[in-house]
């Protein structure tokens, strides 16, 4: 770990932590915390309904398994509700009388808010609203955080600490939580569908599959490294690109006509529609 992730990952040292399902993105948290050795397993206490997937976690990771959520509260200074949102109301009904201010609540379940964690947890409890992206799963995930009423500047820090182990990480007012859903929530979906169709292309021109695909994910990974390291607008790079009368220009031209950029608005705008009335 670089000197400047040590710094910024201070803040969860010598914390106990709970995780509170572990499936997707449970699962894919505690690796990165292990991973990056912010916390020891032994601070760890984990619960979920599937009891291999906790023997899995503790076999490979040393983490506790706790023997209900209960339990797990009690035990940690910082809990992570990582459930499906519909079954997150009879969680909260059945942790609420462990929970007290000295613990900070994060909940990465996706459309359900602050008010609503608030509504079953009480005002003064803390809570920092998450919303990750698939990515996490391989430690290239991008996070948006916002801030309950009760919580604290460190508890935001923290909560940072958390979700920097599996990817980026961006602070939102919760207003914005829609928006960050029909981008980088369900952005991921969009880019496998611009990777399925470039790799199609190849194909219809006579490229293997395997190798289509290949040109395609990797064309994609670069060009968004390249662009997150030059720290560059987007036409910039672009247009290096993009000789004059050259075969990007000709390509580009046909992105154009076929309308992708407005399709692509209409789909951040479409899902951001969505989870708005998923939150009503
Ligand atoms: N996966 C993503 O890409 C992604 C992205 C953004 C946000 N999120 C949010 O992250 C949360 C978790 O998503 P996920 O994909 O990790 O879901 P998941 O794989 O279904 O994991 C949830 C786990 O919690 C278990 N569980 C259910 N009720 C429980 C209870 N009362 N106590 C303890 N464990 C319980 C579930 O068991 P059963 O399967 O037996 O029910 C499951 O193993 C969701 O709220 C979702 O909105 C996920």
């Amino acid at each position: 770990m670089c000197q400047e992730q040590t710094k910024q990952f201070k803040q969860i040292k010598g914390k106990r932590l709970a995780f509170l399902g572990a499936g997707n993105m449970g699962s894919a948290l505690i690796q990165g915390i292990i991973g990056n050795k912010l916390v020891a397993a032994v601070d760890i206490w984990v619960t979920d309904v599937e009891q291999q997937r906790l023997q899995y976690l503790s076999d490979n990771y040393g983490i506790n398994i706790a023997s209900n959520n209960q339990a797990a509260v009690s035990q940690a200074d910082v809990i992570v509700l990582a459930v499906k949102p519909q079954q997150l109301g009879s969680l909260l009904d059945e942790i609420a009388s462990a929970v007290d201010d000295s613990k900070l609540i994060i909940s990465i379940a996706a459309g359900i808010t602050l008010s609503y964690l608030q509504s079953h947890l009480g005002d003064t409890t803390r809570i920092i609203r998450v919303m990750p992206n698939m990515p996490a799963l391989v430690g290239a995930g991008m996070t948006a955080l916002c801030v309950g009423s009760a919580a604290q500047p460190d508890d935001l820090r923290l909560a940072e600490d958390v979700f920097r182990c599996v990817g980026e990480v961006s602070i939102v007012k919760e207003n914005l939580m829609d928006a960050v859903t029909g981008l980088s929530g369900s952005g991921p979906a969009y880019i496998m569908v611009v990777i399925e169709a470039l790799a199609d292309a190849g194909v219809k021109l006579g490229l293997p599959r395997d190798t289509a695909l290949k040109l395609t994910t990797q064309t994609v990974l670069g060009a968004a490294q390249l662009l997150k390291e030059k720290g560059v607008h987007p036409a910039q790079l672009r247009d290096m690109v993009a000789s004059p009368g050259g075969t990007t220009i000709a390509g580009l031209f046909a992105l154009d006509q076929g309308g992708l950029r407005a399709a692509l608005i209409e789909a951040v705008e479409a899902a951001t529609r969505r989870s708005k009335e998923l939150g009503q």
